[in-house]
């Protein structure tokens, strides 16, 4: 059942280029968009002033970079917050807002409390679920299914990139919808989510090579992750990864906040993973890098090709395809979830099921 793999995690992150395609397909007729299968009618598009994207753990994060693409394509107003702790802060929330709730087990205690905290209001939900016939699929006025296919592993690899990509759609029909981006925008957007499953298959491919690197690092004490903007996001999908599996204490922090705090933490081979795939905050984060390098931190670089200036402060760099900026973050994962999975391993620890953990949260 695991296919050839040592671990479902490992299954796992192979299938995503096919879950991902899976994921797209699913909503494209004659190269474009049809959203009739979920049952958003443009009217709803049109009425929707905020978005709210309320989710627990990995699929929180996919609801932190959605937040910035949304925002960017769009032009309305996302607010993305932690299930937990929507559900008990009494939000106040827009009429004419839209809830989308993430979840892949479509069971999780606080995200399904939260959806009917929402439908308590009246206010319009859209659950992007991957379960089929789950109690937030069932209860959730709208359902987009992620085509992710069982996943086994309690660390999510391809779940997550299909909400990655259903994230996308919804911003970019949102956008077309809502007249802020150019009919051959869109067209050159999708063109580029097609582009992503190969995209994906190569950085697997080169798998040896962080399973050499993540070997050396088994050792690690901590891990930090620094980025900006949709690099942020990605540096906290990053640093759960290696949290859950290999027991690595880390952190993910917003490169500019390094200074206000975290930077103490940082001596004599402290490892930080800097990830640069945001062309306008490149030199921004790099900037920090080197900050922490004067301090004596070892460094990884996870950045396009093309940015071979990085090799300048960075000890060791990971460079992945280019794809639109916006989507960067289903190619810039690939090879975090790959660090997380052999640190763990070179460790020898139970990776498809990390102590302590349950793939499913149904308890609060
Ligand atoms: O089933 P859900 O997507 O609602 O689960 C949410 C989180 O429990 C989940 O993403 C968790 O953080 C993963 N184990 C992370 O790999």
């Amino acid at each position: 059942e695991k296919a050839g793999y040592e671990h479902f995690m490992m299954k796992e992150i192979h299938e995503q280029p096919r879950a991902v395609k899976d994921t797209l397909n699913s909503v494209l007729k004659d190269g474009k968009f049809d959203l009739t299968d979920i049952g958003l009618a443009e009217e709803d598009i049109r009425r929707t002033s905020q978005i709210y994207i309320v989710a627990c753990g990995s699929a929180y994060h996919v609801g932190v970079v959605a937040q910035y693409v949304i925002e960017d394509l769009v032009k309305i107003p996302v607010r993305v917050e932690l299930a937990s702790e929507f559900r008990y802060r009494k939000p106040i929330l827009d009429p004419n807002g839209l809830v989308i709730i993430i979840s892949q087990s479509g069971e999780t205690a606080d995200s399904l409390a939260a959806l009917r905290e929402t439908k308590a209001q009246g206010i319009r939900t859209l659950g992007i679920v991957n379960v089929v016939g789950s109690s937030i699929a069932r209860e959730a006025d709208k359902v987009f299914y992620t085509l992710a296919g069982p996943e086994i592993s309690v660390a999510t690899t391809k779940a997550y990139s299909t909400q990655l990509m259903a994230s996308y759609i919804l911003a970019i029909e949102f956008a077309k919808v809502k007249n802020t981006i150019t009919e051959e925008q869109y067209e050159n957007y999708i063109a580029e989510l097609q582009a992503i499953p190969e995209k994906i298959e190569k950085i697997i491919e080169d798998k040896e090579r962080i399973q050499w690197f993540a070997a050396k690092q088994a050792n690690a004490k901590d891990a930090f992750f620094v980025g900006r903007g949709i690099d942020y996001a990605i540096c906290m999908e990053g640093s759960l990864k290696m949290k859950e599996i290999s027991y690595v204490h880390s952190e993910a922090y917003a490169a500019g906040e390094l200074k206000h705090g975290t930077i103490s933490l940082i001596e004599d081979g402290t490892l930080v993973i800097g990830v640069l795939t945001q062309p306008e905050l490149y030199e921004k984060t790099i900037s920090n890098m080197v900050e922490c390098k004067s301090r004596g931190a070892y460094l990884m670089g996870l950045t396009t090709y093309g940015n071979y200036s990085i090799e300048d402060t960075a000890d060791f760099v990971v460079y992945i395809p280019k794809t639109d900026e916006h989507f960067e973050a289903s190619l810039a994962v690939i090879p975090l979830q790959l660090m997380g999975y052999y640190v763990s391993v070179a460790k020898g620890l139970d990776v498809d099921k990390p102590r302590n953990l349950a793939k499913s949260v149904t308890v609060e």
